[in-house]
């Protein structure tokens, strides 16, 4: 039997998340598998992603709940019949109640593209560039009862161009998604990934002493 860490993963859209921890998980040496894939939208791309990959894969469509307790307390059964350790959020676009955070603090984490806390919710490209931001990216952190609130793990920076389109940025800040999420997985399954209060220390880290400006100062 494996002992790598086991993951679930919950997605409401295209998976390209979903696409990026499977592929980590492909290789031989990463500590962690996927054992389920949950989609609460029943013609979600990512859906196509899990059947291909063989991963278990339901569609839990939260439409066909009386109410939020009832749907959630469907994703705890799959969950823990699959003998989940740590549930991924990626790009699943649906509120957890506050019984179903606590079910799985901290063994529930999500990724979000902005620089948390900065751009909560939706839309986030477009209010960053609206804002003036210069440097937006993406962040993954533990999930507490306030919406893309909690313990910030990692988090990957991008430059915001000043002739960026939303779909530019996102599409920039996607790609750093892809690299960041496994990496974060790959910690927390090595028991790298300490919570202090508020704050989270990776252990075993090289600290980057790079600083990064934007627009670039004059030569
Ligand atoms: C990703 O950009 C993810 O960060 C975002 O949805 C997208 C899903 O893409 N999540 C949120 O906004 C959560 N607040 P994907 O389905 O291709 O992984």
């Amino acid at each position: 039997m494996s002992n790598k860490l086991k993951i679930g993963i919950l997605i409401s859209g295209q998976g390209s998340n979903l696409q990026a921890l499977i592929d980590a998980c492909e290789q031989p040496d990463f500590p962690a598998e996927i054992v389920l894939v949950i989609s609460n939208v029943k013609n979600a791309k990512g859906i196509e992603i899990a059947i291909n990959a063989n991963i278990p894969c339901f569609i839990i469509d939260h439409k066909k709940y009386i109410n939020r307790e009832n749907f959630e307390a469907v994703m705890t059964e799959r969950l823990s019949e699959a003998k989940v350790e740590l549930v991924c959020l990626a790009g699943f676009m649906r509120l957890l109640s506050k019984k179903f955070i606590k079910l799985w603090f901290n063994r529930l984490i999500n990724i979000h593209p902005s620089l948390l806390p900065a751009f909560k919710g939706l839309n986030v490209h477009v209010r960053a560039i609206d804002a003036g931001a210069k440097f937006s990216g993406c962040t993954v952190h533990f999930v507490r009862k306030h919406m893309d609130n909690g313990p910030i793990i990692a988090q990957s920076v991008v430059p915001v161009h000043d002739d960026d389109t939303s779909n530019e940025l996102a599409e920039r800040i996607l790609k750093q998604e892809h690299r960041l999420y496994p990496s974060v997985v790959r910690w927390f399954a090595e028991d790298r990934v300490k919570i202090q209060g508020e704050r989270v220390v990776v252990t075993g880290i090289d600290h980057p002493e790079t600083t990064v400006t934007n627009p670039s100062p004059a030569l």
